[in-house]
This record gives C-alpha cells, structure tokens and sequence, in this order.
C-alpha cells in the first residue's frame, strides 16, 4: 500500500512538473576570465582582442572608446565627454572625470531672448549647443596613468573601421534616417549621416579615420591642437558658435575621489560630482534601505511606491543642490547621511503618493542638474573598468567637423539654462547649475562598481540622460536583492521618478494592469508610451565561481565578448 501511494504521489509530482515547468534561467555570455560589455558587437570584440592580447581593462577601455566612436555615432564619441569609475586589481577605486566645459566666453543668459524666456533648441541644436569636448583628453588621461600596450595599438583597429567601413544595423539606420534632416539643417555640406541608410549598408568615414590616425601619431595634441583643433573652431566659428583654441588647449581631465558608501553589506564606489548618479544613487538607496524587500515583489506596486518616492526627494534635492563642485558648494555629506535621509522619507506613506508639489529640497543646515552610452570591462588580471559616456542627445549637437568627420556634443543643455526651466530631460535646476565660464554641467551618469566582502561583484552602468540613476538603481536591486543574473537584471522592465515632471514612467508590456490600477488608486500618475524604453544597461557580474556573467541589453544592438 505505501508503495502505491509512493508512486501515486511521485506521478503527481512529475504530472505537476510537466504542466508547470520551471522557467529556464536567462543568462548573459559567461566567460572564465574578461569581458566586455558595450553597446556594439565591433566595440565588445576590439575590447576584447586587446585583452586577449594581454593589454589591461585600461587598455581595453582606450581601445572601446574609439570603436565605439565609429561604430556608434549617436554617443560613442571624441567629440563629448564622460566619466570612468575603476577598481584596480589591488582593490583600490577612482574615478576620471572626462565631462565637457562650457566654452571661456559662455555665460549664464547665453541662451535667453532679450525678454529672458529662452530661445527655442540653441542649447540643444547646432554650434552654439557644443561645450568644450573631453572624452580624447580622458582616454590619454587614462593610458598615461595605467595603459600597458602601444598606444597605436589601441587605436588601430578603430582607424581601420572607420576607414574601411562597418555594417549599419536596423536600429542604427533608424536612428540615422530619423535624424537625417536635423543634420541637413545644422551642417553646411553634406554629411555622412544625413543620408538614407538601410539595415547591411557600409558606412564610411575616412574623414573620422584622419582624425583618429592625427591622435593615434601626435597625442592629445592631434586632437586639442594642430589639423584637428583648426577644424573643429574654424568650423563651429563658421557655424556662429564660440569655441576657441585656447578652449581646447586650456582643456584637462581630472582624477576625482570616488563616492563611496554601503548598502545591507554591499560597497558601492560611484562617480561624484559633476555627475549626480552617485550621489542619487546614494541618496535613494539608502532612503530604501530600512525597508525589507525580501516581503516586498518585485515590480509590484509597492515596491514602485517605494523607490518613487525615495527617487523624488532625491530628483528634489538634485534640482536644487547640485552642480560643478570646482563652481559651488555642495554639502554632499549631509546630502547623504542617513539621518537626513531618514528625515526626508518620514513624510512618505503607503496610502498614498506624496505629490511632487509638497516636495522641494531638504534643508540642509549650515548651507548657503537622451542618448548617452556606457561600457563595462573586467580583465584577466582583476582590473574593472566603468565608463559611461555621451554627446548628450542621440548625435548631439548635430555638428559634423567639416574636414575632421565627428560629431559634436550638446552638453550645453545639461546646464540649467534658466532657473525652473526643463532641460531635454525634464530635469529642472537652479543657481548650482548655471551656466559659468569653464564650468561643468551637472550630469546623470552613474558608472558604478559594486562589491562584496571585499570582492568585485558588478560593474554597471547605463545611458538614459535622467533615467541613468535610476536605471542602475533597479539592476543593483535586482542582483543584491532579488538574486538574478546579470542578463536576467538587465532584461526586467524598468520605471522612473524625477520629482518633475510628477509621473512614473513605466516601460511598455513590463507591468501588470492590477499593478497600475493601484498606483493610479493611491494618487500616482501613469506615464507609458509604446516605443518607449528606459536605459541600456552594459553590465558584468562576478558569479560565485569567479566566472563572469555579461548584461548585454537587448533593448538595443549590446553584445558581450569575452574569453
Ligand atoms: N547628458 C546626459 C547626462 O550627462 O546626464
């Protein structure tokens, strides 16, 4: 008899298996010993090959910026800026700042009317939206302090690319041919992007492969001075813009402290001022970090509740308080002592939404700111390497360098051109982020470096101009938190909160109609569009056998590559 009902309940048991079987696991590519991750397959394997080749993370990061430079136009770059955060296999953090100036003769009303309103896309179309660009002085900046293999080297593969040509992807000609006119618009000959591009096609850039092969022979020199500077301030002159040479000469990138903090036993490095991911980043997990989300799901409504409303007091706290920390004083420690931000979370309540309009910054005693792209790189030897970066909006400014084939930022419009006005993100500032003389615009980027017990555990980051912060924000939380792969993390629907505009913005298809009922019950405001998505989270996560995990999001054409 006990045998019977032995078999009977195991038949349940395998009846019960192949009626409900267990979602299998998504996984990224796993590799044994490097990686990298970035937002095109050409830039993943040049990374990749020079790590095989021996070369370090730093080297590897050289080498990806200037592929991504050509094979990704709308925000690899030399002709923007960013920000790297490293961990060096001897456990010790930095982080470079590498972010756009704005030009010696800019100053705070340049893109206001003579009533004061301000004067429709000058900050964001054309020469007059370029800042002083940073992203060649951060990749030299970084291969002098640590770089291992010949610098041509590096760069070789990318000058090869450029002059020889890569195959334009589907979402690559519909993003070129849907910004088509504004490059016919700002540029006064034809450029190579303001064509017709079909998914297969060859795109060329000799142009590009010239420039690159002047920094490759002379330095930074062949890109801040020489052939190449003549071209970028002859042309943006030209244009009616205001770079000079003495902009370009005078520019430097800088080795910045790090802001580092904990969250439930997890060292998080992240990058400082003037970016304001990490101390958002900060700000909103530790404002979660009381709450158990072991008995919260997630993406439920309470745990969109939650992060909303810690992301809107920090969204607040931002517009206000932050800016370029060489300009203003900003009191980043009271910003992000949890006894301030205990504070803050006292007014939130589960039964309803507190409306953005009740909330404005904290006050802080004793005190008088989308297209963008991020890499990941974890070598053989231990190194890891953060970098995002950006030419602001998808191909910036739209300014093409006659003679000298790259594009030119719009950094400009991530200054808080007028008080209260919403920048191209909706972001709002104040006086910490007006624009100044050689100052730099506030930024989102959040290039972030996880660890555990002392090991690396994630290298993250994202684009998304304002939803960079959040977006790395949900993928630390789906690892630390809700156990998943790196892959796994990155695919999740995301949403975002900025404070203003009051609204969540939910990804399309990732949350359920219950879900949004609720919010829509308890006062919150339902944001979501079809084509609509929030960051591309470029990951790597060490699994517990020392292996790598890559996070290559789908959401665009990402690869990981490693070996
Ligand atoms: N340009 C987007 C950012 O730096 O936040």
């Amino acid at each position: 008899m006990k045998k019977i009902i032995f078999f009977f309940a195991i038949s349940l048991l395998l009846i019960n298996c192949k009626t409900t079987p267990e979602p299998e696991k998504i996984t990224g590519l796993i590799a044994e010993k490097a990686m990298v991750v970035s937002a095109k397959q050409e830039a993943s394997k040049i990374g990749a090959a020079i790590l095989q080749k021996g070369g370090n993370a730093y080297d590897a990061m050289v080498a990806t910026h200037f592929a991504l430079a050509v094979v990704y136009p709308v925000a690899g770059n030399i002709g923007g800026g960013g920000f790297m955060v490293y961990r060096d296999k001897d456990g010790t953090t930095g982080t470079l700042d590498f972010r756009e100036k704005a030009p010696i003769t800019a100053h705070k009303d340049m893109y206001l009317d003579e009533n004061g309103d301000v004067i429709e896309n000058k900050s964001t179309l054309g020469a007059h939206a370029v800042a002083i660009p940073g992203s060649v002085a951060g990749v030299f900046a970084v291969y002098e302090k640590f770089g291992s293999l010949p610098f041509k080297d590096l760069i070789q593969p990318s000058i090869d690319l450029a002059r020889n040509g890569y195959v334009v992807t589907k979402n690559e000609a519909e993003d070129l041919n849907g910004a088509a006119d504004r490059f016919k618009k700002v540029n006064n000959y034809e450029t190579v992007f303001g064509k017709e591009w079909k998914e297969g096609d060859i795109l060329k850039q000799e142009e590009l492969a010239k420039t690159l092969e002047r920094i490759r022979d002379f330095g930074k020199d062949g890109f801040y001075k020489g052939e190449t500077a003549d071209f970028l301030v002859n042309y943006v002159t030209e244009l009616g813009g205001i770079i000079s040479h003495e902009d370009l000469e005078k520019y430097e990138a800088v080795w910045r402290n790090p802001i580092t903090f904990n969250f439930k036993g997890y060292k998080i490095t992240s990058m400082d001022l003037p970016a304001s991911g990490g101390i958002c980043l900060a700000q909103i997990l530790k404002s979660i970090e009381p709450y158990d989300l072991s008995k919260i799901a997630h993406n439920s409504t309470e745990y969109i509740q939650l992060l909303t409303e810690a992301e809107r007091r920090s969204y607040a706290d931002r517009a206000h308080y932050l800016g370029d920390i060489d300009f203003v004083k900003v009191p980043v420690d009271s910003l992000t002592d949890t006894n301030y931000i205990n504070k803050r979370m006292r007014s939130f309540s589960w039964d309803k939404a507190t409306p953005s309009s009740e909330v404005s910054q904290g006050k802080i005693l004793g005190y008088e700111s989308d297209e963008t792209t991020h890499y990941s790189i974890v070598d053989q030897f231990g190194n890891a390497v953060s970098v995002t970066t950006t030419l602001n909006t998808g191909y910036g400014s739209k300014v093409v360098v006659k003679g000298a084939g790259f594009i030119l930022n719009n950094e400009m419009d991530d200054f808080s051109v007028k008080a209260g006005v919403p920048n191209v993100y909706g972001l709002v500032g104040s006086k910490a982020n007006e624009i100044a003389s050689e100052k730099r615009m506030l930024s989102s980027m959040a290039p972030t470096i996880v660890e555990k017990d002392g090991k690396l555990k994630m290298v993250i980051g994202t684009p998304g101009g304002s939803t960079i912060i959040t977006s790395v924000l949900q993928n630390i939380l789906n690892v630390t938190e809700y156990n998943m792969g790196m892959q796994e993390s990155v695919d999740k629907a995301r949403f975002h909160h900025q404070w203003l505009p009051d609204y969540i913005t939910l990804e399309p298809n990732g949350f359920n109609a219950d879900t949004k009922n609720k919010l829509e019950s308890l006062g919150y405001t339902i944001f979501e569009k079809n084509s609509l998505i929030i960051g591309r989270v470029d990951a790597i996560l060490v699994l517990p056998d020392g292996k790598l995990e890559g996070g290559a999001d789908k959401r665009g054409d990402d690869a990981a590559v490693g070996f």
